[in-house]
């Protein structure tokens, strides 16, 4: 075994890249790399790649550019692409940037020794397939970095095709992961001083896992997850619409575990363009789910995706798009300006001019800026549980996570990192709120 090796990864994109870069740390371990924060001390750096919109894939290219000095300065430094750009575009990286040593896309990641290994040997090792094998079976053993929150991802790809989409391209056809394979992660995470976990799926309430004689859904994945002692907080990202059964609906007035938040990306509230987009589902069906989920877990956060601009959005179903977003009131919210993506339905349509599609995105997020300052002010005065994840910016602070997922600063001991407290909100800044520790929760 080779040791003191430095591994810089640098990640991109969503958050199931967070948790696959960790990954990729984890299986290169045993071959004795640790991780660096300094790209400059690295024998390698991996670069993991987001293709959603042009200018993510782009970033890839602007960083080779600037790690160029590394690698004429330190010949022996290897170089890789990982993640969905990897997948994208496989040796079109090594054409456009020939000092690249690897292309690695996310269903490989257990490959990396091997893939490294010939590299070692002067040659270049592409590998963007997708293997018959269990990579997560394959994978190391995870390590938690002190931290009392994790991702764990359960499902991958997606088969959803959305007409602007590259995911179901990049990351392949919907697979979920066996249950007790997920329970095992889960327990041993919760072992190692995890207390909150965020279960991960590009599609993740599309779950559907196997045990010995069933199939099971997210909501029973959760509530049995719920179970797992001192496992004190399940969230799980990204959902679509057409897969929030009332199972899982359920599961969120039933388990005290199961956080009242939710990412639900609708797009668009354009019935229009929802179905340009091959979302299929209407504004008004999206409505009434909400009404649902709220009527299970009144005081849920809510959070959206938004694409404005997409081919052929008139003013009008523009205006269907901010109804929408006042008729629900997000707490939280991401949007975006329509990007066309190679080898997507969209992409093959007329773009509309950049400047009304600008213009619109300023609008819409003037409106969900509105919308996340009041929920954040609605804070104020209430008492809220947070789980303390490291010291804050003051000295004698410490920040954690409120139940809705908003950062909250507080003066709290240091040894409460990892721990869940009650704490009254004093005050309200746009994406993060301070308050005073009430007591701490006695468990349960
Ligand atoms: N279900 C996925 C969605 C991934 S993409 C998940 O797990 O996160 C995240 C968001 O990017 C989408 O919800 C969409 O709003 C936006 N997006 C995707 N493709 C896009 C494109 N071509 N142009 C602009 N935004 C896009
Ligand atoms: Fe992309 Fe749609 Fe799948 Fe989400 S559901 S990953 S937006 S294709
Ligand atoms: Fe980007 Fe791939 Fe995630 S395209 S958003 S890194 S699934």
């Amino acid at each position: 075994m080779a040791d003191g090796k430095k591994l810089f990864i640098k990640t991109y994109g969503c958050q199931m890249n967070v948790y696959d870069s960790e990954r990729m740390a984890e299986a290169l371990a045993p071959e004795g790399y640790s991780q660096t924060q300094d790209a400059s001390e690295a024998d390698l750096i991996l670069l993991n790649t987001c293709h959603i919109r042009e200018k993510a894939a782009e970033k890839v290219y602007s960083e080779l550019g600037r790690l160029k000095p590394l690698k004429a300065a330190n010949p022996d430094l290897k170089i890789g692409v990982a993640g969905c750009v990897a997948q994208a575009e496989g040796e079109e990286i090594t054409a456009r940037q020939p000092m690249v040593d690897l292309v690695v896309g996310p269903q490989s990641y257990h490959r990396l020794p091997e893939m490294l290994a010939r590299t070692q040997s002067g040659r270049r090792a592409i590998d963007t397939e997708f293997p018959e094998e269990d990579k997560f079976a394959r994978l190391g053993a995870r390590s938690t970095r002190g931290m009392p929150t994790a991702f764990l991802t359960v499902q991958e790809g997606c088969d959803k095709f959305c007409a602007f989409c590259v995911v179901p391209y990049t990351r392949g056809a919907e697979v979920s992961r066996p249950v007790a394979q997920v329970m095992a992660e889960a327990r041993e995470l919760t072992a190692r001083g995890v207390r909150e976990i965020t279960l991960l799926g590009q599609n993740v309430n599309a779950y559907h896992g196997a045990d010995e004689s069933a199939t099971w859904g997210l909501g029973r994945l959760l509530r049995a997850l719920a179970r797992i002692e001192g496992l004190e907080r399940i969230r799980y990202t990204t959902s679509h619409p057409n897969d929030m059964d009332d199972d899982l609906i359920a599961a969120h007035a039933d388990c005290a575990e199961v956080m009242p938040y939710l990412h639900l990306p609708v797009q668009s509230g354009s019935d229009r363009i929802l179905k340009a987009m091959n979302r299929k589902h209407t504004a008004a069906q999206y409505l009434d789910l909400i009404a649902r989920i709220r009527s299970a877990r009144p005081d849920i956060l809510l959070s959206g995706d938004f694409i404005v601009g997409f081919p052929g959005e008139t003013e009008r179903d523009f205006a269907d798009t901010l109804a929408l977003v006042e008729a629900v009131g997000y707490g939280q919210a991401y949007s975006f300006k329509y990007s066309p993506r190679p080898g997507t339905p969209a992409a093959e349509k007329p773009e509309i001019a950049a400047d009304v599609a600008s213009d619109r995105l300023q609008r819409l997020q003037a409106l969900l800026a509105d919308q996340q300052a009041a929920a954040q002010r609605a804070m104020v005065g209430r008492e809220t549980a947070v789980l303390f994840e490291k010291p804050g910016r003051e000295p004698g602070q410490l920040v954690g996570k409120s139940e809705y997922l908003q950062a909250v600063h507080a003066l709290a001991p240091a040894d409460m990192i990892g721990q869940i407290a009650r704490v009254r909100i004093t005050a309200a800044a746009p994406h993060s709120l301070a308050g005073e520790l009430v007591a701490v929760s006695e468990p349960v």
